[in-house]
């Protein structure tokens, strides 16, 4: 099988008190679109084996490791343990999505693959069990177990599918060199005194939903409304992060928003031609700026191979 795993941008990003979890999580409220571009590649073959399963993954990034702490390994093994009968399986990825960016890479691999393999064995496993699943792997893996626009909750295992149609965004995607762990960027948050948690999420998905605000074109709306809690400590704590939003902002996009937990910095564009405009303006400052869209149709093809 041939699997296409695209990357996710937080639209809204609120991220709550730690105290209020006893898992030392942080209960999160975030609007959520994937992207069909960058996509992870992945080619998964599935025999059944004789006497017990067997795992084995290749990665196109050495940097990877790609035993049981590849986010791939975890998913197909969590499968496996499931379906309970011995298979071999093997998982070649392509990673096209940089590592650190907030851009949910290897979570949406890992996602990619509970839903091969649930395909394979013929939905055996329930999409409620499946999320759970999902959940034990990552928090940001049930997400892309849905093939559309979702409001997260909780601390990502809650999954709403949302009530209007999304119009194809259009922006672009700049990574500014630097990864960012995520754990680090919780940390940074929580030293914060007082800090208050956003309410974005809510406000956004309300304008969105209500048919009075459908005059303003969709990207108008959006610019008033996109926010992420993570923005404003780690543009503080990494200054080359900051260097590289002030740049976006000055090259006219209509907002510029950190990726999730960072590096990956997006600018929202009115359209295609915008978007255009604004990677022109912004090549001679960075080696790596793409155009983005959320539209993709090839974007969760499985393909037999
Ligand atoms: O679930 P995942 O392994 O992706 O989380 C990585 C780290 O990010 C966790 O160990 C935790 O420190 C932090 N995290 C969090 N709250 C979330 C998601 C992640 O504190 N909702």
């Amino acid at each position: 099988m041939f699997l296409r795993a695209p990357c996710k941008i937080n639209l809204t990003l609120d991220i709550f008190d730690k105290m209020e979890r006893t898992d030392g999580y942080h209960n999160i409220d975030s609007f959520v679109v994937q992207f069909g571009e960058p996509a992870d590649e992945l080619r998964v073959h599935i025999k059944p084996a004789s006497d017990k399963n067997s795992i084995k993954v290749t990665c196109n990034d050495s940097r990877l490791p790609v035993d049981t702490r590849n986010l791939v390994y975890r998913a197909a093994d969590a499968y496996l343990r499931h379906i309970d009968s011995p298979f071999n399986i093997e998982i070649d990825l392509y990673k096209r999505i940089p590592t650190e960016a907030g851009l949910g890479g290897g979570s949406s691999d890992a996602a990619a693959v509970l839903r091969a393999l649930n395909n394979y064995f013929n939905q055996k496993v329930e999409p409620l069990e499946l999320t759970a699943m999902a959940a034990r792997i990552g928090s940001d893996v049930p997400l892309f177990l849905a093939e559309k626009p979702v409001r997260v909750r909780g601390r990502g295992e809650i999954i709403e599918s949302l009530d209007f149609e999304l119009p194809v965004l259009w922006g672009i995607l700049v990574h500014p060199g630097i990864g960012v762990s995520t754990p680090h960027a919780y940390a940074v948050l929580d030293a914060v005194p007082n800090r208050q948690p956003g309410t974005s999420t809510e406000r956004l998905l309300a304008r969105l939903c209500d048919k009075k605000e459908i005059p303003i074109s969709i990207s108008e709306l959006l610019a008033t409304g996109l926010s992420n809690d993570f923005e404003p400590v780690v543009l503080t704590a990494y200054p080359d992060i900051a260097k590289a939003h002030e740049i976006i902002v000055s090259a006219g996009a209509l907002r510029t928003l950190l990726c999730g937990s960072g590096s990956a910095i997006f600018g929202l564009a009115r359209d295609l031609q915008h978007a255009n405009q604004l990677v022109d303006i912004l090549t001679i400052h960075f080696s790596s700026i793409m155009i983005v869209s959320s539209s993709c149709p090839d974007a969760f093809n499985i393909k037999q191979i």
